[in-house]
Parts: C-alpha cells; sequence; structure tokens
C-alpha cells in the first residue's frame, strides 16, 4: 500500500470539498465565525478565522489525520519509541522539560532521572557562576559566557536570550557560530579573557565550524593566560569522550542524549548558556511552558487542539492549494531572532521528498520559512504579501499587555498587527481610474493566522517553542516523513573537506573540485580571467 499522502481516500475527500472561497465572505456568512475558529492555552489564543477554510474541510482535514495515525504517533513520539526511524532512535525532546514517557526507561537508560541529574548539574554550575565562586585565571569571578555552538547548538539559546534578557543581567552572554574567524574576533574585542568562560555546544562534538571556533579560542586563552585554562571551558554534549579529548574536564562536562535532536535541544543542557546568563528560573519557566504545550497537545481533542489544527492548515494550504511558504511575524523586537529559529525547525525538520517507507514523494511538503519583526517587515516585504503573485501563511504574534510600554507607543503594535491582518484578510476593492485602478488593488484572502499572548515571558515562549514543534511534527506525520534527521545537510559538508587542501595549496588544483569549482578556483587565483 502507497504511503503517499494525496492517494488516500481521506485525502480525496479533502480535495473534493475544498473549493475557492474567499476568507470575508466566510466572515460575513458567520459573525460567530472568529470564536469557532479559536483555540486556546490559557492566555495564548490562535485565532484561525481569517484562513479561508470551512466548517466542511476542516473536519475533513480532523477526518485525514485519524486515518493517517495521527493518534498513534503522538503516542509514539512521547512513550520514546523510536520515531527518528531511519537513524533508530526515539526523539523525546518532550522529556526534557518532565513530559516523560510512561515507561520511563529508554534503551535501559532511566530517562527522568538522567534528566533530573543533567537539571541539577546545571543548577550547580549555574550556581557557581552567579555567586561568583568560579573565578578566572586571574582570581576574578566571571562575567562573560560566550557560547561557541552552531544551527540547534546556537538558535536557541541566541533566540531565547534575545527575548528575555533585560540587558542588565550580571552575565553577558555572547555567541559565535560562523566559521570564517571574524565573529570570534570580534568577541574578543567585547570581552575580559580574565573573565570569560566559554562553553563549546555541540552535540557530535565533530562539528568543524564549533571545533575550529573552539580551538582558536582555547589557543588565544592559553596565550593571554601563558598556560592552558581548562577551568573556563565548559562543555555540552552527547559526545563525552570527544570533550575529554579536547581537555573539558568531566566536572565541567553537560550531557544530551542521541535521542535530542539539534533543532529541538534548547530544553536540554544546549540551554546551559542561558541558564547562566539569565539564571535557572527563567529557565525552568521554559521548560514548564513547554510541557504545558506538551500536555495540551496531547490531551486536548483535535477540535480545540493548537498543534494539530495548526498542522492541519499548513498541510492543506502547502500541499493541496499550493502556498509556498510560512513567514512569523511577531510584533515584539525581542522575537526578533524567533523566525530564524523557526527556520531551522521547519525547513531542517520537513525539507525532505521521501516517505518513511522511502517512496518518492509527488505533492509538496515543507515549504520556505521566514519571517521579521512585523513592524520592519511592514516596511520591507509586506507589499509582497499583500500584492505579489505568492501566496504564504502569514503567521502574527502578537503580545497584547503592554505595561512596559512608554505612553506615546501605547497600542500601536496591535493596531498594526490586527490592520494589517484585515487588509490581508478583506482587500480593497480597485480605485482610481485606468492603469491605476488595477495596480491599486488589493484580492485579500491571504491566509493569516493571529497568536496572541499576554506578555512575552519564558513560560509564553517555552509554550511558542513547542507549539511550532508539535505543529512541525503534525505536518511530518501527515506527509509520512521523518521530521527528525537532516541527511541533506550531509553532502556539501563532505565536499568543503575534501576541497579545503586545494583551497589551502596542500593539494594540487582540480583534485576534488568539479569544472566549475576548479574554474572559480582559478579565477580567485587569478589564472582565469
Ligand atoms: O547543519 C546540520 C546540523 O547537524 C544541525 O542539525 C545541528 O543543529 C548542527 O548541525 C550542529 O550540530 P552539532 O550540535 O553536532 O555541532
Amino acid at each position: 500500500m502507497s504511503t503517499i499522502l494525496t492517494r488516500t481516500e481521506a485525502w480525496r475527500a479533502v480535495d473534493e470539498a475544498d473549493e475557492p472561497v474567499h476568507s470575508a465572505a466566510l466572515l460575513a456568512a458567520d459573525p460567530q465565525r472568529p470564536r469557532r475558529y479559536s483555540v486556546a492555552l490559557d492566555d495564548l489564543r490562535v485565532d484561525y478565522s481569517r484562513q479561508p477554510l470551512t466548517d466542511t474541510v476542516r473536519q475533513r482535514l480532523l477526518d485525514l489525520a485519524q486515518a493517517r495515525g495521527l493518534a498513534e504517533q503522538i503516542e509514539a513520539l512521547f512513550s520514546g519509541a523510536a520515531v527518528n526511524r531511519s537513524e533508530g532512535r526515539p526523539a523525546l525532546h518532550t522529556a526534557l522539560r518532565g513530559s516523560y514517557p510512561d515507561s520511563r526507561e529508554v534503551d535501559g537508560l532511566d530517562v527522568p532521572a538522567a534528566v533530573e541529574a543533567e537539571l541539577e548539574r546545571m543548577d550547580a554550575l549555574v550556581a557557581r557562576l552567579h555567586s561568583g565562586a568560579w573565578r578566572g585565571y586571574s582570581g576574578q569571578p566571571l562575567r562573560h559566557v560566550v557560547n561557541i555552538g552552531i544551527g540547534g547548538s546556537e538558535c536557541g539559546v541566541t533566540m531565547a536570550h534575545e527575548a528575555l534578557a533585560r540587558g542588565d543581567e550580571p552575565l553577558q552572554l555572547h555567541t559565535v557560530s560562523g566559521v570564517d574567524g571574524r565573529e570570534l574576533a570580534a568577541v574578543w574585542r567585547r570581552i575580559d579573557p580574565t573573565r570569560t568562560l566559554f562553553c563549546v555546544a555541540s552535540k557530535s562534538f565533530t562539528t568543524q565550524e564549533t571545533l575550529t571556533n573552539a580551538r582558536t579560542a582555547w589557543a588565544w586563552l592559553e596565550a593571554e593566560a601563558g598556560r592552558p585554562v581548562p577551568e573556563q571551558f565548559v562543555g555540552v554534549s552527547a559526545n563525552p569522550e570527544a570533550m575529554t579529548e579536547f581537555g573539558i574536564s568531566p566536572a565541567q562536562q553537560l550531557r544530551i542524549w542521541d535521542w535530542v535532536g539539534g533543532r529541538y535541544s534548547l530544553p536540554s543542557a544546549m540551554g546551559f548558556p542561558l541558564a547562566a546568563a539569565l539564571g535557572m528560573t527563567p529557565f525552568r519557566e521554559l521548560l514548564a511552558g513547554m510541557r504545558e504545550m506538551d500536555t495540551h497537545f496531547r490531551t486536548a481533542p483535535w477540535t480545540a487542539n493548537i498543534p494539530v489544527l495548526l498542522g492541519l492548515i499548513g498541510v492543506w494550504q502547502i500541499t493541496l492549494r499550493g502556498l509556498q511558504g510560512h513567514v512569523a511575524l511577531p510584533y515584539h523586537p525581542g522575537l526578533r531572532r524567533f523566525p530564524a529559529y523557526l527556520q531551522q525547525l521547519d525547513m531542517e525538520s520537513l525539507g525532505k521528498s521521501a516517505t518513511q517507507a522511502g517512496e518518492r514523494i509527488p505533492h509538496a511538503t515543507g515549504t520556505s520559512f521566514w519571517g521579521e519583526v512585523g513592524s520592519n517587515a511592514q516596511h520591507s516585504f509586506f507589499q509582497w504579501l499583500h500584492q505579489g503573485t505568492g501566496r504564504v501563511i502569514a503567521e502574527f504574534l502578537v503580545p497584547v499587555d503592554e505595561e512596559d510600554v512608554p505612553e506615546a507607543h501605547r497600542g500601536l503594535a496591535l493596531a498594526n498587527a490586527l490592520g494589517q491582518a484585515q487588509a490581508l484578510m478583506h482587500g480593497q476593492a480597485p480605485s482610481g481610474q485606468g492603469a491605476q485602478a488595477e495596480q491599486r488593488r488589493y484580492e485579500g484572502n491571504r491566509p493569516v493566522t493571529l497568536i496572541f499572548f499576554r506578555r512575552l515571558d519564558a513560560r509564553t515562549l517555552g509554550r511558542l517553542v513547542a507549539m511550532h514543534e508539535h505543529r512541525v511534527f503534525v505536518q511530518a506525520a501527515l506527509w509520512g516523513i521523518n521530521p527528525f534527521d537532516q541527511w541533506g545537510v550531509e553532502l556539501g559538508k563532505q565536499l568543503a573537506k575534501g576541497l579545503l587542501p586545494e583551497i589551502r595549496g596542500e593539494a594540487p588544483p582540480g583534485t576534488q573540485g568539479d569544472a566549475a569549482t576548479a574554474q572559480a578556483l582559478a579565477w580567485i587565483e587569478g589564472e582565469d580571467g
């Protein structure tokens, strides 16, 4: 039997029921629609009434989820089954925030005990830092934390720090991810080597960018101190042997496990630099928010289930209606890095063209994911959202409490978010004369989802992150793909490794690359005009 979504009866039922409708017409026909098309988890409210979705299509999408075995797949995720089939392991990021599998054990490891123990170790390291007892080589308390990591070993920490830091914390966080050394050089200028803790964060502890930066940082500190300074290095990894070999003492190693995916690792010890900068209280609040969303996802009926409904909308809009992207538009400057964080989560998880059973997929799956703080985006790509020929899901993330907003700014963000959402939904008939008229037309009916929350705090951020993790899981479950592997990133890494000796002049030209690469290298060397 085929595993392809679009070859199923349940999919055909969705397809048959789906007719072109204008979301504004749906609203006009049913003033209760915003209430009937909104779901909430406490003060987090998701309003999808601006999606051109009818009751019949919604019901058929819910039936489709049933037919694709979503309930069983959710249980498999939470229970620690090997849902990451291509790598033969579970994906237990939910356990990191206390949504423990009922059986407790995975591969002989008591998961709750291991998670709690690692949190305690993290807590102890953070307490030592904050008490001032952890001193650098000159005897001064540490004041800077530099995270050296990339992808899932960096994005979450940077995003959450941007969202939650007030700017007056006793420890300053810096992050270095890029491979060319310029980022590291810029950080040198902002820190004091005698008062800096380096955190080398890498699940595999083999990532070229991270290890190159880590070795440079080690050598730099050694040169400054006149001796190696292992006491100013912490490591976070699933590969303790490699951390030890690098020179990080076991007491300063934090563990994650191979069942923690990189882009799902913020609630693990990968969050250590965040906790170091902000303290364990907000970190534990972040975990609590995630756990609340886990429970909601696992237990709420699907008609009121935020990740399930968002996932179904994604599948319907992308696979049936041909939408080309998903745009996140936070109306809060603290969520500046949230779109980039979600971009990795979404695109690395859903950018797949084969089912878990190994069939080529003939329909669209994951799309492009991008975004920007809403008020900035209004002055860059909103023109395209309103009148461009492409279609994307526009997801507005809107805080409603404004106690920290100066009087003159009150209501502005909310008015802009609601106004833009209304314009995208309703559009506007042509105005003016002749050629002008058509150019001024707004078609409307652009798919919009509004996500409201009271205020941006650690708990809310945790809920938002877990909401998207589970939304991505639902899409993957319906498409039949594995959201937890990323084979597509390997080939380029291998080729880069092979080319390095040529680029450094340690191997003869043309050893590794194809004709196009050889020509580019020749041009760089000034040998080909
Ligand atoms: O780019 C691929 C990737 O494997 C990501 O999935 C991951 O988050 C990142 O590299 C970093 O990997 P690591 O934590 O092993 O250094």
